[in-house]
């Protein structure tokens, strides 16, 4: 029986950077989740008879949300939901779902790398046809939507049990609950060599990989244990928890500080990896050397063609605008695409579509390729591997080599998390009317060449994105990036994006930070972080 239930618009449903992200007592509010799948629904055309993927990343609130997205995709006349078994499908399993299916779209409920639990954080996102977030014509769409709303369709059959696999008819929809990790698991052993990594391990090579009780737990372990055969415990945190075992699930080296710590130790093993709440993001580092995630763009795309899956070569990389201009080098010297986005994994899938970029990345910890349409945090991982069994050195050997080639961008983010929302926007609109005033004028030993407020052409459907973020040029090509942060809950968050070029091979092993004190310095200066949000200092530094 399909029910119309009346409701009344909230005015906050408006998507961030990569879909819907509430604290989970706000998507507790009645008709919360369902007018804003609803809202999804009425923002899309052709659906009828389809099938839509639906899955999470195991954070609180996620069945919950699974059972009404179900019930409302049958009252709405889709034909199939797919989901993945307990709710399960990071991101990049999701995408690659989609595709391989030939799926309508899907609905991904995460909120990614933020913290979990009753009172922590819950997302809803919708990707398209091509397995990659909705592009912001549909998101606007689906806000437009939102903000007039006045009923959603839902069926009243019981709830499924996500708990086997299975597939049923649930009063004229096909329900088919499938392993979250087989279709995932069978790309990746179809891009990488996964007989060299396996050989590599027999050899004794060592790696440790934190799922942090997230969603590539059970990824990890089906992948490096079982298929590539890593002693049992190479994996840790594999288990999915709601509450991320009350920890932060961001790869980053403040949440990681003990596999970071680990790794810098005297018998570290020789590569150490993590994933985010939702599969998608990676950190990584190898022993006794952390691998900034620009370095990591920069470093597979010039190696990419070692792995079977990208052996023709690659036909571009695109980064996103704070990511470092490291790939740039790499692009220049093979003579392949570069191309500049904005951040948001959803302004590549245009490029990956028209097969003008084959790998991208961006410096927030995401890396991927054109085998899905999201980032991929084991993709990156496998990669990795890959080139590490192919070479036969060390990541340390990799990274230095790499940077005695092209040069080394130094590059740093500082974040100044939760601050005042007026205080942020004040500090930006400040200085995007500083802008024209800037060229030519000198911090310390740094001249400003040019500055701007970064905005997109989309060369293929020519759409146009402004306002992504404040760039200031520096002449020698250092540069310093500002822009706040699309996807917190709370506050704001001013990021502060520091890169200086450095060809000189003899000055590649100076302490980051020092490399970049007079950028950190100039950034201050020109935006007067102190006087807008009160801070000294940032929070996190990556
Ligand atoms: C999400 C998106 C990424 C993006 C990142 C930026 O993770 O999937 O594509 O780079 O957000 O986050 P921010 O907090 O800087 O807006
Ligand atoms: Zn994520």
């Amino acid at each position: 029986m399909i029910k119309t239930v009346s409701t009344t618009p909230y005015a906050d449903q408006k998507p961030g950077t990569s879909g819907l992200r509430k604290k989970v007592p706000e998507f507790q509010q009645p008709n919360y989740a369902e007018n804003f799948i609803q809202s999804i629904f009425d923002s899309l055309e052709g659906y009828q008879g389809k099938t839509l993927v639906i899955g999470g990343d195991g954070r609180y609130y996620n069945r919950e949300v699974i059972q009404k997205a179900i019930k409302m995709a049958a009252a709405n006349g889709f034909g199939k939901v797919m989901v993945g078994k307990g709710g399960i499908l990071s991101t990049p399993a999701a995408s690659n779902i989609i595709r391989k299916y030939k799926a309508f779209g899907g609905i991904i409920l995460s909120a990614s790398h933020n913290p979990g639990g009753p009172t922590e954080d819950f997302g809803i996102k919708y990707n398209i046809g091509n397995g990659g977030p909705a592009p912001e014509k549909i998101t606007d769409a689906i806000y437009e939507r939102s903000k007039v709303i006045d009923s959603y369709k839902i069926s009243d059959f019981p709830d499924i049990n996500l708990d086997r696999i299975a597939r049923e008819d649930v009063g004229g929809m096909i329900v088919s609950v499938i392993d979250p990790v087989e279709d995932y698991a069978a790309l990746m052993e179809e891009l990488f060599d996964f007989g060299a990594i396996r050989n590599l391990i027999s050899l004794g090579f060592r790696l440790n990989f934190d799922a942090m009780s997230a969603v590539t737990g059970p990824y990890a372990k089906e992948i490096f244990e079982i298929r590539l055969g890593a002693p049992d415990g190479s994996v840790r945190n594999f288990l999915p928890l709601p509450d991320f075992g009350g920890h932060h699930p961001d790869p980053n080296l403040v949440h990681c500080k003990e596999l970071y710590d680990e790794m810098m130790s005297d018998d570290a093993p020789d590569f150490g990896a993590a994933s985010d709440g939702d599969g998608d993001r990676n950190l990584i580092i190898g022993k006794g050397i952390y691998v900034t995630p620009s370095d990591s763009l920069a470093i597979l795309a010039a190696n990419a063609n070692l792995a079977p899956g990208y052996s023709h070569g690659i036909a571009g990389i695109a980064r996103s605008m704070p990511t470092s201009g490291a790939a740039d080098r790499v692009a220049e010297k093979r003579g392949v695409g570069i191309y500049e986005t904005p951040t948001g994994w959803k302004f590549f899938g245009n490029l990956l579509d028209a097969g003008m970029a084959t790998i991208c990345g961006e410096e927030s910890s995401g890396t991927g390729s054109n085998h899905v349409r999201e980032k991929d945090g084991l993709w990156a991982v496998l990669l990795w591997l890959n080139i590490l069994a192919v070479r036969g050195e060390s990541v340390i050997d990799i990274v230095t080599q790499h940077w005695a080639t092209y040069g080394r961008n130094y590059y740093s983010r500082h974040d100044y998390e939760g601050v005042d929302t007026n205080a942020a926007n004040g500090l930006i609109t400040a200085l995007r009317e500083k802008l024209p005033t800037l060229p030519g004028t000198k911090y310390g030993d740094l001249t400003v060449a040019a500055a701007d407020d970064f905005a997109y052409h989309d060369p293929v459907d020519k759409s146009v994105s402004q306002h992504q973020g404040i760039r200031i040029m520096f002449e020698g090509g250092s540069r310093v990036v500002f822009r706040l942060s699309g996807t917190g809950t709370t506050g704001a968050t001013l990021r502060v994006y520091i890169e200086r070029y450095e060809p000189d091979s003899t000055r590649h092993n100076i302490e980051t930070q020092e490399a970049l004190a007079d950028l950190i310095a100039a950034a201050q200066a020109v935006a007067d972080i102190k006087g807008h949000t009160g801070r000294d200092a940032p929070t996190v530094i990556t």
